[in-house]
Order: C-alpha cells, then sequence, then structure tokens
C-alpha cells in the first residue's frame, strides 16, 4: 500500500471532508492558552462538571482545550451549532457524533499527551488516533512483555537499548490508534491482541487482529509527523487518500461558530 499525500496546511475553510480524505487538527495548551476562555463556552454541563473535577491545572487546561475544540470542529464540519452537538457513546465509551438527518457521518477521535492534544476527522468510516510525548521508555522491554504479543516483544528486546524506546512507542501508538477507531480501547488485553510492524522505520501496519491475519485486511495506519516532538498514528477503517495536518491555533483566530451560523 502506497502512503497517502500528506500535507500541512493552514489556511482557513479545510472544513470539507472528501471520501478518504483525513483532518488532523493539532494543539498545545500552550499555543491555545489565549483562547481557553472562548472554548470554555461551548462545554455544556456535563463536560463542565468532568472538566472541573480535575483539580491539577495542566490537565484541566488539556481537558477543556479538547472538549470545546472538538465541538468547534464539529461545529465547522457538520454547520451545527457547537452548543447543540450531541455525542452517543459506545460500550466501552468511544464519543461518536450522535447521527442526525442531514449532517454528514463525521468520525472523530482525540488524543491527549503532555501538552498536546490532537483530533481525527473523516467520513470515510471510523477512525483513530492515539499521541504519545514521550520519547524515553526505560521499560520497554518489561512493558512490551506485559501488554505486547511475543513476536514485539521478541523484536523489542533484541533491539540495542538506545532503538527500544522508537519501537515500543511506535508499536503502542500503532495498537492504541486502532484500538480507538475499534473502540475497543485498552481494556481487555487488546494491546495483546492486536499486532503490528513493530520496525518504526517501515510503514505502519497491523499483522493480525486476534489470531486472524484476515481481520487485519481493510485496516490502515498512518504514522504522522506533527510540526511538534512526538509519536502519532492514525488509523483508518479505510484507505487514505490524503491526510491533511493543521494547526488548531490559526482556526482559533477565527469565530467559534461555524461559517454557516455566523
Ligand atoms: C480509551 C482509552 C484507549 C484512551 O486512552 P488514553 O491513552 O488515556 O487517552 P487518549 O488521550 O489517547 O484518548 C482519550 C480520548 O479517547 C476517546 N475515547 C474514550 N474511550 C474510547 C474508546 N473506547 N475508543 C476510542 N476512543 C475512546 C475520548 O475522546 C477520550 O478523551 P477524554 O478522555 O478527554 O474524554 C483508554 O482510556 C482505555 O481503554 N482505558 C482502559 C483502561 C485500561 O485498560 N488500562 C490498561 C492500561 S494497559
Amino acid at each position: 500500500m502506497s502512503a497517502p499525500g500528506t500535507s500541512a496546511a493552514t489556511s482557513s475553510n479545510h472544513y470539507k471532508l472528501s471520501p478518504g480524505e483525513i483532518h488532523v487538527w493539532w494543539a498545545s495548551v500552550e499555543s491555545c492558552a489565549t483562547h481557553l476562555d472562548k472554548l470554555e463556552n461551548l462545554l455544556d454541563t456535563d463536560d463542565l462538571r468532568r472538566v472541573n473535577r480535575i483539580r491539577v491545572e495542566r490537565p484541566r487546561l488539556q481537558n477543556l482545550l479538547a472538549h470545546g475544540a472538538v465541538r468547534m470542529l464539529l461545529g465547522d464540519y457538520t454547520g451545527l451549532d457547537p452548543l447543540a452537538i450531541r455525542f452517543s457513546f459506545g460500550e466501552r465509551g468511544r464519543p461518536f457524533l450522535a447521527p442526525k438527518d442531514g449532517v454528514p457521518p463525521v468520525d472523530f477521535n482525540l488524543s491527549h499527551s503532555g501538552d498536546l492534544v490532537v483530533f481525527a476527522l473523516s467520513v470515510s468510516g471510523p477512525i483513530g488516533i492515539d499521541l504519545e510525548t514521550k520519547r524515553e521508555a526505560p521499560s520497554a522491554v518489561k512493558l512490551a512483555k506485559r501488554f505486547f504479543s511475543p513476536n514485539e516483544h521478541a523484536y523489542i528486546e533484541a533491539l540495542p537499548v538506545e532503538d527500544r524506546a522508537a519501537s515500543f512507542l511506535h508499536c503502542w501508538t500503532c495498537k492504541e490508534a486502532l484500538l480507538k477507531a475499534t473502540g475497543e480501547g485498552l481494556a481487555g488485553g487488546g494491546l495483546r491482541r492486536v499486532e503490528v510492524i513493530p520496525d518504526p522505520t517501515q510503514p505502519p501496519q497491523v499483522v493480525r487482529i486476534g489470531e486472524s491475519s484476515a481481520s487485519a485486511l481493510g485496516w490502515h495506519l498512518y504514522r504522522l509527523k506533527l510540526p511538534v516532538s512526538a509519536t502519532c498514528t492514525v488509523a483508518s477503517r479505510n484507505a487514505a487518500s490524503q491526510i491533511k495536518i493543521l494547526n488548531l491555533t490559526d482556526r482559533l483566530e477565527g469565530p467559534l461558530q461555524p461559517a454557516s451560523l455566523a
């Protein structure tokens, strides 16, 4: 499978997703600090309760950014008022845009790590994203033994010590992105059930899900080069024709409502 075109874009009006296109928005709490008050106005009472339960400032602001921005972005792509957006949840807590007549079936997923939040959006079936800002993984072999497949563990253990973290973080984000696309999440041994190619220099690929390599067919993984230091992988049920990487800070300079409601 060839890699899709990946482009970094910053100008406005990227809010239409063609089939096969994936948009990934990235943001940091620091770069969005001056916009957080605006985003807080988009939160409903449940969102606010969840945010305000977090006592430590950095994760609280990160949560506020994630939940305010996801409403703003879903508003942009659907034309809905961000405050009127309703979510439904899968059995393991995966959030979906609640279906509504006349509204495009935008699937989304988000991930936060450190100061960063990323959002992936698609109209071509389920999508998952995972972000990891750690560069080190001192317990890579121990964690791989506990959570990864025997093949992945053996691969990481055989690497020189200095190469282990890259392979571990690559495997982790590939598996978690996939498990977030399916909605299964990490509970119940998902990380072990999914096997990926553990070599971070190869194009990411799902080798098998459960016992069957056939079940991996149709799932696609894409390693993203964000303009910040992080390991980030997107999983998509369908092949991506293009992945656009967009900076949320630019979007936040404009009004929070979609243009159609302004
Ligand atoms: C869902 C899960 C995969 C997210 O993992 P994470 O690394 O903490 O978080 P990320 O930042 O990548 O993603 C979080 C977002 O994913 C989304 N999400 C929640 N449940 C999800 C699911 N089942 N599938 C897909 N996405 C999910 C939400 O938008 C969430 O954001 P929120 O926490 O602000 O509401 C994880 O919480 C999980 O499955 N937990 C189970 C706990 C567990 O078994 N832990 C064992 C550790 S090995």
